[in-house]
């Protein structure tokens, strides 16, 4: 090299070297999300540094293209108030980069860390019972606290000015699993203030909750007591809503920061936990806010008996159900930022998924329309509270047995990613989940007998049966893409709601009502019409009586025939275009021949009313005749044996069908038409496929 070039050499390299070093000076082409994004929970402040690429090495090796980071490194992100340590993150998100992972950054917020508490008591969470929370574990912060914001807003806006531009950084994750509110005194001036300003005067206030009852009248804001127990149905309605309201505040603080920094093609999302049905605030609201959702899937075979959480083996249909009630908040597909790698720690027994059960719960997510798996976590952390969670590699870093299984499903998403690219679950069918009708029946469920979610599957699962794609959606949501929308415990249904379901029969859809429809308007008070509320001009019909039943009833009519369950609605026809579709039979005292569900025409549709709760064969048999007469698409649904479930995803001019055998035994499916066998080598046509147990087909196919 001659002299002024070689001096120009070390010069740029000298440039290099600084630029290597300065904050946020990583460069190059920005990373694609992966089509089929495949990643872990790593916890690289854990770990010594020295240690880190053999990790990432192994990751590689699984086929993992994405590292989750961060969320609870508060304490070694500021170690002291206002010193930022941020280089080692750098490094990290380097280092996985070198091993061809991109990288979502979680901001830390769920793990304010021990100098901040003491310095800041204030900041931490109060529980209803008025105790304050100690440091030592996490979600020990309050949501309310205006301190505790602004301490968010200084390490995020770090953390968005450092990584923002990062080319390897994909996604931005706000906390982790937002979970408990908070009661302290700060907070609840903030109830008082959110009353005020959604009632403006007392006076509203008093009379939409009608506080005459048992003197509750409120003559100052302060007075309005903040609680969960039997209070105001009123209240406890708009308490839900303001914990909405407060998360989505919180996180907006966040949100705000990011966006002001960050590049648009960092997406910004937040991992909603607690099973899909959780409920503490309005779900569907707070995901209104992000760029994807992203949710954790925990065995959720008890859902509905919380001390079988963590426990047993995956239940496909309601796992598929929290799956698609997760979809429904943006009709859009998903991403799940983690899932078990065979076990949890918290189960009343922390009992191992089966062989091939893992990879087949990650495919099955993907065919409800997850773009993204991710595990919780990857390494066993050799302290702290979470010792003996499931991993895919030991304290020691060399993989445990589910690693392999792991791996294979490694290297199938590598393969069918390019597939699955712009495809989703399509469906002309949609399942109505009401954030406020669910909490107005829980507040008082009136029978214990009354499962409202159990209620919402059984009606799901009929009619997935027969379309293998349903949406569950809010009613906020667009239905107008739907033939059928079916809406089971509507219960609280304000006119404005009432108009919108209106338009969309008048306007072609086909709406049926179940039990316990439009009790309540948005106040959480009973209409005075009487169900079904503001939505009787519509119907033509209104509920007489209801009834909890301790036996079952029987019905019959145009429709069918079968028993009513748990709950009964004895309906009056008032319009004489109404249908009376099922009558209860006769010598069932109250119920004896009346009207159990009636169906008029309305517009370019059709509304329908089933005030009973019904058996598993006539709900078949109605979920049957629906789809019939409503004309939703049942071309390219394949029948399968009990236990296989069958999810279909279309688009980019293919559709892709996952098939997962969750029965006990080796199944045979027979295929309407020759597909192409995305997993093998070579592509083969199939005309039927044989899935031992946890099998997993993967099948593509151009559209016509
Ligand atoms: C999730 C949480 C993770 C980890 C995991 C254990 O709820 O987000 O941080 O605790 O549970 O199963």
């Amino acid at each position: 090299m001659k002299y002024p070039i070689r001096l120009l050499f070390f010069v740029l390299c000298g440039f290099a070297a600084h630029l290597a070093a300065e904050p946020g000076a990583a460069s190059g082409e920005p990373k694609p999300i992966p089509p089929l994004m495949y990643g872990s929970a790593w916890y690289p402040e854990q770990w010594p540094e020295a240690e880190w690429d053999a990790d990432l090495a192994r990751m590689q090796a699984a086929g993992l293209n994405m590292v989750r980071i961060g969320e609870f490194a508060w304490s070694s992100l500021e170690p002291a108030e206002g010193r930022y340590e941020l280089d080692w993150m750098e490094r990290a998100v380097a280092a996985a980069a070198r091993r061809g992972m991109v990288t979502i950054i979680g901001t830390p917020t769920d793990t304010p860390p021990a100098w901040m508490t003491t310095k800041y008591p204030e900041i931490l969470r109060v529980a209803e019972d008025g105790s304050r929370l100690q440091h030592g574990s996490r979600r020990h912060f309050s949501i309310g606290s205006e301190k505790y914001r602004e301490l968010c807003r200084g390490i995020v806006e770090q953390l968005a000015l450092r990584f923002g531009k990062n080319p390897n950084v994909v996604a931005w994750q706000i906390g982790n699993e937002y979970t408990e509110d908070s009661f302290d005194t700060e907070s609840r001036t903030r109830f008082h203030r959110w009353l005020e300003k959604k009632y403006g005067t007392l006076d509203a206030l008093n009379q939409a909750w009608m506080t005459a009852y048992w003197s509750q009248t409120y003559t100052k804001w302060s007075q309005v007591p903040m609680t969960t127990g039997r209070a105001n149905p009123g209240l406890l309605l708009e308490h839900k809503r303001f914990v909405t309201d407060t998360w989505r505040d919180f996180q907006r603080n966040q949100t705000e920061v990011l966006r002001r920094h960050v590049e648009p093609r960092q997406l910004i999302t937040t991992n909603l936990g607690g099973l899909g049905w959780a409920n503490r605030f309005n779900r569907q609201l707070v995901s209104a806010d992000l760029d994807v959702i992203s949710w954790d899937e925990y065995l959720g075979s008890g859902w509905f008996d919380k001390t079988k959480n963590g426990t047993g083996h995956l239940d496909p249909l309601r796992s598929g159900a929290s799956h698609d009630l997760v979809r429904g908040w943006k009709q859009k597909n998903f991403w799940v930022m983690e899932m078990p790698p065979g076990f949890v720690d918290w189960g009343s027994v922390s009992n191992s998924l089966d062989r091939g059960e893992t990879r087949a719960m990650a495919w099955h997510a993907v065919g409800h329309g997850a773009d993204c798996i991710a595990y919780w976590q990857w390494r066993s952390a050799l302290n702290g509270q979470e010792q003996y969670h499931g991993s895919l590699v030991g304290p020691d870093g060399e993989p445990v047995p589910v690693y392999a299984e792991a791996a294979q499903a490694g290297v199938e998403f590598a393969k069918a990613g390019p597939v699955l690219a712009g495809t989703e679950p399509v469906s002309e069918v949609a399942v109505i989940h009401d954030y406020d009708s669910r909490w107005a029946i829980e507040f008082n469920p009136f029978s214990n007998r009354y499962d409202q979610m159990q209620i919402l599957i059984d009606y799901y699962r009929a009619l997935r049966e027969r379309t293998q794609a349903v949406d569950i959606v809010t009613p906020a949501m667009d239905l107008s893409r739907y033939k059928l929308v079916v809406a089971p415990s509507l219960n609280v249904v304000s006119p404005e709601l009432a108009a919108k379901l209106a338009d969309y029969v008048r306007a072609g859809g086909h709406l049926v009502l179940g039990p316990r429809t439009g009790m309540k308007d948005a106040f959480n008070a009973l209409n005075r019409e009487r169900q079904p509320g503001p939505l009787l001009p519509s119907v033509g019909a209104r509920v007489e009586q209801f009834y909890a039943l301790l036996e079952d009833v029987p019905l019959a009519g145009d429709w069918g025939a079968g028993k009513a369950t748990v709950w009964a609605e004895r309906l009056d026809r008032l319009a004489p275009d109404v249908e009376v579709v099922l009558r209860f039979g006769s010598g069932n005292d109250w119920l004896s021949g009346a009207p159990a569900a009636i169906k008029r025409k309305l517009g370019q549709g059709t509304i329908s009313l089933l005030g009973s709760v019904v058996d598993a064969a006539l709900m078949n048999e109605l979920a049957r005749r629906w789809v019939a007469e409503t004309g939703v698409a049942t071309q390219g649904v394949i029948t399968a044996p009990a236990g296989v479930k069958v999810s279909r995803r279309v688009g980019a001019g293919r559709e892709v069908y996952v098939i997962t055998n969750f029965s006990k035994g080796a199944q045979e499916i027979a295929l309407p038409e020759a597909m192409t066998d995305v997993l093998a080598a070579g592509g083969a046509q199939l005309t039927s496929v044989k899935l031992p147990r946890y099998g997993v087909a993967v099948l593509s196919r151009a559209l016509p």
